[in-house]
Order: structure tokens, then sequence, then C-alpha cells
């Protein structure tokens, strides 16, 4: 299949109606799929009423049929026809955050949606992107949309056009060209059923962001523990992976210098993904900076670039210092152990 680029300028009036979107809205009414940027990754949207094509979402991407996919929509109010019960919570959520970085789960409305979107699960998830070409593509198509992350399954996730060409060119319809996103990683995801928001999956719109607003939030208790089986089915995967194998370093500086030199005295030749501060402090055979120490956002908009940078090293292993747990810091981390296979070294995995 030809997969069409369309090159977008995100800050032209009436997005919607120009020749590139009408026609990539029109191919997701016929059916095709189509990957369009938002503010948080790239999506690969199908129109989520139409099996077969959702279908050939699972497809493209190579992605396991039991991970549901969240559903895309232009205008907050088109919600009560998708969902069973905007919950209280929800619509507070809703009104303080979007359009916005976080997707609200609810009870869904049966016969709305395909199968395929929902995996079987009584419940959908449903996000209003404020990403001027998502909000365009989604109000010409009419259409509630399916996407998720538009690389094939287990890559990182793609936050510029190249990256999704790099992984789908050839299996996809087309992509819109909208420039690099913005926040970096993939909405928050925030089970809205109960009578506490429960967060499935960090993103960029933090607990206390919603603690505020709420009174109380749940961190889904799966997301430190192992053991546990994660309630947003994707959290379960390998995801975000690098060609290399990525290990983390819980320390300092000077520790991660030290394995850096024990891995090279093993043979081995070591690239290292480091902040703009740290990039000269550490000495390796190949550097990534991602981001700058005093802003983890930073950090969060260049990570899954990074990773995918760090594909073409030529190296045998890959390290890098872990961030604050604090914020936005959630997120990056649950990415990043996932990206290193939970591969955490400390201290006393030094030899002598
Ligand atoms: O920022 C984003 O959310 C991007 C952009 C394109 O909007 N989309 C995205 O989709 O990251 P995806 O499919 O890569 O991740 C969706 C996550 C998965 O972990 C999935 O299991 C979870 O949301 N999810 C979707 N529907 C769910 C549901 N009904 N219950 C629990 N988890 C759900
Ligand atoms: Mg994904």
């Amino acid at each position: 299949m030809g997969t069409t680029l369309w090159i977008v300028d995100i800050n032209v009036d009436g997005l919607w109606e120009t020749p590139e979107i009408r026609q990539a809205a029109n191919f997701l009414r016929e059916g095709e799929v189509i990957a369009f940027p938002t503010e948080t990754v790239y999506g690969l949207g199908a129109n989520a009423t139409d099996s077969e094509a959702v279908k050939k979402i699972f497809e493209a991407k190579g992605r396991p049929s039991d991970n549901p996919l969240i559903v895309h929509i232009a205008d907050p109010k088109q919600i009560n026809e998708l969902v069973d019960e905007v919950t209280p919570i929800g619509k507070q959520l809703i009104e303080a955050f979007s359009p916005g970085p976080i997707s609200f789960i609810f009870k869904k409305k049966e016969g709305v949606f395909s199968d395929l979107v929902t995996a079987g699960l009584d419940t959908v998830a449903i996000r209003i992107p404020e990403h001027p070409v998502a909000y365009a593509l989604l109000k010409a198509a009419a259409v509630p949309v399916a996407a998720p992350s538009a690389n094939r399954s287990g890559r990182p996730s793609p936050t510029s056009a190249q990256h999704v060409m790099d992984d789908l060119n050839g299996l996809i319809k087309g992509v819109i060209d909208g420039g690099e996103t913005g926040y970096g990683l993939e909405s928050t995801v925030v089970d809205c059923t109960g009578e506490v928001p429960v967060i499935l999956r960090p993103g960029s719109i933090t607990a206390d962001e919603i603690k505020e607003v709420i009174g109380a939030v749940i961190v889904d208790p799966a997301l430190k523990n192992e053991t546990e089986a994660p309630r947003a089915p994707g959290m379960k995967y390998r995801h975000y992976a690098p060609d290399h194998p990525l290990y983390l370093v819980d320390g300092s500086l000077e520790l991660l210098q030290s394995f850096v030199n024990q891995f090279k005295r093993d043979g081995k030749r070591v690239g290292v993904i480091a902040t703009r501060e740290n990039l000269a402090k550490i000495d390796a055979d190949a550097m990534i900076v991602m981001g700058s120490e005093t802003d983890l956002s930073s950090i969060a908009h260049s990570l899954y670039d990074s990773l995918r940078k760090s594909d073409v090293l030529d190296v045998d292993v890959l390290l890098s210092l872990c961030f604050p747990e604090e914020g936005v810091g959630q997120a990056i981390m649950n990415r990043l152990r996932k990206a290193a296979g939970n591969r955490v070294l400390t201290e006393s995995d030094l030899f002598g």
C-alpha cells in the first residue's frame, strides 16, 4: 500500500476544511487507517464504529487483540452518545482537563463501538485531544476515532511523522505531518467509573493535579507491584523497547560512570542516554541527549525520540540514570522501566 504523507501548517485558520485534512478524513470515513499528531504522541486512527477499519489498526501495529483502544472525539458533548453514564467525577475531570492529554474510562453504551475497540470489556476510554490537527481531523471525519499510538507494537511511541513512517510506511493509508508532538508521553488514563478516580497509566496530567480537582485519587497499585495484573490491559506488555538492552542506574552520576567502566571491562561498547547538563560529565562510547536536568517535561518531550535514536548507535548496552518520581517524573519512570524491561542497577550490583 502506498502511504500518503500530508504536511500541514498547524496554525492555519479553518484547518478542518483544508484539502489535506478533508482527504484524510474521507479515508477515515471510508474505513482506512490514518496516522495523525496529537499533543501527546502520534495516533493511528480508524472509525471506531467500523470493525473492518479497526481490524486494520491491529494488523498494521501487530497489536495483541486483548488490548483495548482509546476513542477520540472533537467535542465533549459527543460523549453522551458513547457512554452509559458520565459519572460526577468524570464530569469534573473533563471540565478541568479537556481538551488535553488525558483519557477517561466509563461504562460504554452498548451497540455503538466495534467490539475490537473495547477488547470485550464493558468500559471504553474516551479522549478529547487539544492538538489542532487532531481536532480538525476529528471534526472533519465526524465519527469517533479509535487511535492507539502509531508505532509497531512494542516499539517506542512516535513523536514525529518520521517515527510513524519508520514503523508503518507501506502498512497504512496515510500520515498527517504536523511536526513534533508537545508532551511526548501518552495520555494519563483515568478510570472514572467509581467515586474516586483511579490512574491506570500515568501521564502529563499528574496524580496531584487530579487530586486537586476531586480531593482524592488512587494510582493502580499494579504500576508499582510487578506481581499484580494492571487494570489497563496494555500496561502488562513489554513496551518502548530500544534495540539495545537498556539498564537504568538508581544512584549518582559517579555510580553511572562506574557501571559504564564495568561494562567496558567486560568488553562491551556502552551508550549513555543523559540530560544536556550531564553529557559532558560522562565518558562512554556514545551519548544521546534527552532533555534538560532542570525541566522534567523536556525529558518527557524527547524520551521516545532519544530511545529511537539510540537504535543506530554502535553499542552493546545502553545506560540511563533514573529520574525523580514527582509530577510527570512518574510517567517518565513508568515508560523508562518498561523500556528497560525493569533492569535497574543499584550500588550493590557493582562488583568490588
Ligand atoms: O496519548 C494517548 O493516549 C495516545 C494518543 C494517540 O491519543 N494513545 C495511546 O493509545 O496511547 P494506546 O492504545 O497506545 O494506549 C491505550 C492504553 C492501553 O494501556 C490500554 O490497555 C488502555 O489505554 N485502555 C484502553 N481502553 C481501556 C479500558 N476500557 N479499560 C482499561 N484500560 C484501557
Ligand atoms: Mg501505545
